[in-house]
Formats: structure tokens, sequence, C-alpha cells
């Protein structure tokens, strides 16, 4: 048992445990466990009782513990435990592919499911690139991303994906990745309340010559989110999807728009696509799709694409791409029951009435100390946090002292981001604010 010489003691299990994106040293000082969740609410196995205004990590759309997603894993678990993903189906999968694909716009209409949002990034960036191939266009296979954007974690995420600390430590990533501009510049704009109202060309003028830069017939896909989320909650302006889906057009290239976070809910409508009346040729999605219960992502794609893999290959395997657990059953059922709870408890229309009340709320965070922005979209806000010197120094300690007020959110860098609930009530929303206004107060 030599390795249970390097744990520092008995009682010290969780030194075995390594974080994912946390500081391990300083949580393992101090460490945050959930025991239970319900309706709104953690409780901590310290005994404490937790506001979620994070949805969990952006997925628990509709509170934790919902009896009939947890009715639907428990009853689905005792009747198929696994079905394999290749060469076989079950029903439930069919049956949510029937239930999400109507909900997106356009010809968007034929799913592949993953595991996680990072896995549906890479597995649009893939069907881009095989697509043109098959196409007779194999010299498309450059990627261009933006600034800010976050794509989750795998190579293909990353390579797009415009975080620094995200990419600096793993190499030379995918080559031929170039990225946009983020467009929002803070001096001018701090504390815009909702989307800006910006002049959008020059964003397109840069994407164009970029795309002159390369020629055209090199550049598969463009990647964005609708809003930047892990990014800091960072929002475009007015227009700029539809100009983005207009350019990406013009040259053929395809639009990928990963909704992991804005679809189901988080914008007060079923997707970004459907609100910003924008066809992408594909969009990614997971967390919300089954309420962050069982981990599942899926990539929704345009006919045309589709019908591509399925005219452009003879005989056999079309997309020689899946996963052990695409489609896994649980996942499966639990986002058929989320989907259920979703339009029959008018969760979309709830969100959509409590958006103007929370961009009140976080804009009366305007004035208080460090407080240097103030962005939101949907049910989504970011507040920044001036540091002290290094990079996030304030904004963690605003994030520790909101949880010692009993309120869950999240800062990345100096970036404080708020996900509430989409059930969440007024007072809900006026208790989270409460809690990081008496945070910033109380942190120097
Ligand atoms: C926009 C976006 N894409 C992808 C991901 C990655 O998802 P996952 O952590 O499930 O791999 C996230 C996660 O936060 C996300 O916000």
């Amino acid at each position: 048992m030599a390795n249970d010489q390097t744990l520092p003691g008995k009682n010290d299990l969780i030194e075995r445990y390594w974080l994912p994106f946390t500081a391990n040293k300083a949580f393992k000082a101090d460490p945050r466990i959930m025991e239970r969740a319900e309706g709104h609410y953690y409780f901590t196995q310290d005994g404490r009782k937790i506001l979620d205004a994070f949805s969990g990590l952006w997925c628990s759309n509709i509170g934790h513990n919902h009896p009939k997603i947890v009715e639907a894993i428990q009853k689905q678990a005792a009747k198929i435990d696994y079905s394999p993903a290749f060469n076989f189906a079950h029903p439930d999968i069919i049956e949510l592919a029937n239930t999400i694909a109507p909900q997106f716009p356009g010809d968007l209409n034929h799913m592949f499911f993953v595991n996680s949002g990072s896995e549906a990034a890479d597995t649009a960036l893939k069907l881009a690139i095989a697509y043109h191939r098959i196409r007779g266009e194999g010299s498309r296979t450059r990627l261009i991303g933006r600034a800010r954007g976050y794509h989750g974690v795998g190579f293909g995420g990353i390579s797009v994906g415009g975080m620094v600390n995200n990419r600096k430590f793993f190499g030379s990533l995918l080559p031929g990745t170039d990225h946009m501009s983020f467009p929002y510049k803070q001096d001018e704009q701090a504390f815009t309340k909702g989307m800006p109202c910006i002049d959008v060309e020059p964003y397109m003028r840069e994407l164009e010559e970029m795309i002159m830069l390369h020629d055209p017939s090199t550049i598969a896909a463009v990647m964005v989110e609708p809003f930047a989320g892990s990014g800091g909650v960072y929002v475009p302006p007015e227009g700029y999807m539809k100009r983005l889906r207009e350019v990406t057009e013009k040259h053929g290239i395809l639009l990928i728009v990963d909704e992991v976070i804005s679809a189901f809910g988080r914008l007060g409508a079923a997707n970004a696509a459907t609100k910003f009346d924008v066809v992408p040729d594909i969009v990614t999605m997971a967390k919300g799709i089954n309420n962050g219960t069982v981990p599942m992502g899926a990539a929704i794609i345009q006919e045309k694409i589709y019908n591509t893999f399925m005219e452009g290959t003879a005989f056999g395997v079309e997309f020689f791409h899946g996963y052990t657990y695409s489609g896994h059953p649980l996942a499966a059922a639990a986002a058929l029951a989320a989907q259920d709870v979703y339009q029959s408890e008018g969760v979309y229309q709830h969100a959509a009435e409590m958006i103007p009340y929370f961009e009140d709320a976080v804009h009366s965070l305007k004035g208080e100390p460090n407080v240097a922005d103030i962005r939101n979209i949907g049910l989504a806000a970011g507040v920044t946090i001036r540091n002290r010197g290094k990079a996030g120094d304030r904004a963690t300690d605003v994030f520790k002292a909101t949880y010692a007020n009993d309120v869950y959110v999240r800062n990345n860098g100096d970036d404080l981001a708020i996900s509430p609930i989409l059930t969440f009530e007024k007072a809900d929303i006026d208790r989270t604010i409460e809690a990081i206004r008496s945070a910033i107060k109380s942190v120097d």
C-alpha cells in the first residue's frame, strides 16, 4: 500500500480526488461538498442550504431532482441499462431526436448524440471538414473561432475556442485555426443592458479579410456561441448572428453555433437559432438537454449535410465517428422527461417573463465597489470585478463571500457569472443579487 504513504492523513481522503477546472490546493484547504440537491437548492455536507444561482454549471435549468426526471431515470435503469450505440438503437433515442429536432428552425433536422458539450463541438468540427471532403472540396480544412469562445476541452474545441488558459498549456493544437475578435469593447460599452446596439460591420470586415487572406476554398467552418458564456458572459450586438450567417453562406463556409448553454430556455426561448431567426448549418447542445442529470450532448445537422454523407458513401459506415455512450438509454430517458417538463410547465415562458426583472436586478450592482462592467442576456449575466493585480484575485474572493452568504455563483477570472435556474421567482433573483452585493462590499 505504498500509495497510502502519499496521503497526508487518514481523514484527508479528498486528497486523492483531482478536481477539474478547480484550484485544488485552495479547495482542499476549505472544501465545498454538496451532499444533496432539491429544487433551487444544494444541501452541503456541513448542513448548509445553498441557493443555486448558477444552475449547477449552466445545466440544471429547472433545478434539481425534479420528480418526473428522477422517475424516468429510475424506470429506465430497471428496463434497459445500456444499448449498443453502434448498429443498434433504442426507442427513447429515436423519440428524443423527434422531440428535439422540431424545436430548431429550417432544415436542421438530423441529430447525432454524444455525451458532453466538448464531444458535440469536436463532432461538429469533424462533420464540417468531412462534409467538404465528401463534396470534393477537401481543401476546406481551416476553422475560424472567436476570442472568448468556449467549446469545451477536446482538441477541436480548445483550438477554435478563445480562452487563453485553456489553450496555452497544450501545444500547437489543431493546425489552421484563426480567431475573430469578440465584438465587445468594455471601455466603450461597459454597463450595456442586453444586446449592444453597435455597428457590426467592422467585425464582418475583419472576418472577410481573414477569409480572403486564406481564400474561402480553404475554410471549412466558423464556430461561435450565441453569447460567450464560460468566457464571462459577453454579449454580441444585435444583428451580429444574422450577418455572420450571410458572410459564411456567401463563401460556402459552414456556420456552427454552440448552443450548449443557450439551448433549452436560457434565452427565454427553445434556442438561440429560433430566437435570432438564424439557421446555422450545425448546432451543438448538451447540459439543459436533460437538465444536466445524465451526461448527454448532441449536434443537430442540416438536411443537406446529412444527405451529402448518405449519398457520398455507397456502402458501409458514412461517418467514422461515435462514442460508446452516444444516446445512452438513461440520458435519453432523462432528456425525454426534461423536455416534457420544459413544455408542460411553461419553463421558457417563465424564463422570458423573468428576464427584464433579472436585467434590472443585476444592473443595480453598478456603482458597488470595484464593479467595472455588467452584461446580461436572457437569464445570464456577467459582472466584471476589478482585480488587485492578479487576474481573478478579487472576483474569487467575491465568489467565496457570496457562497458564505449561502448563494452559489461562479467566477471565471475577473468575471462573476450568474446563471439562475429558469424557474427562479423574483424573490430568488433578489436574494442572489443581495448576496452578491453584500459579498462585493465585504471584499477589500
Ligand atoms: C458553450 C459551451 N460549449 C461547450 C461546453 C463544454 O461542455 P462539457 O463540459 O459538457 O464538455 C460548455 C461547457 O460549459 C459550454 O459552455
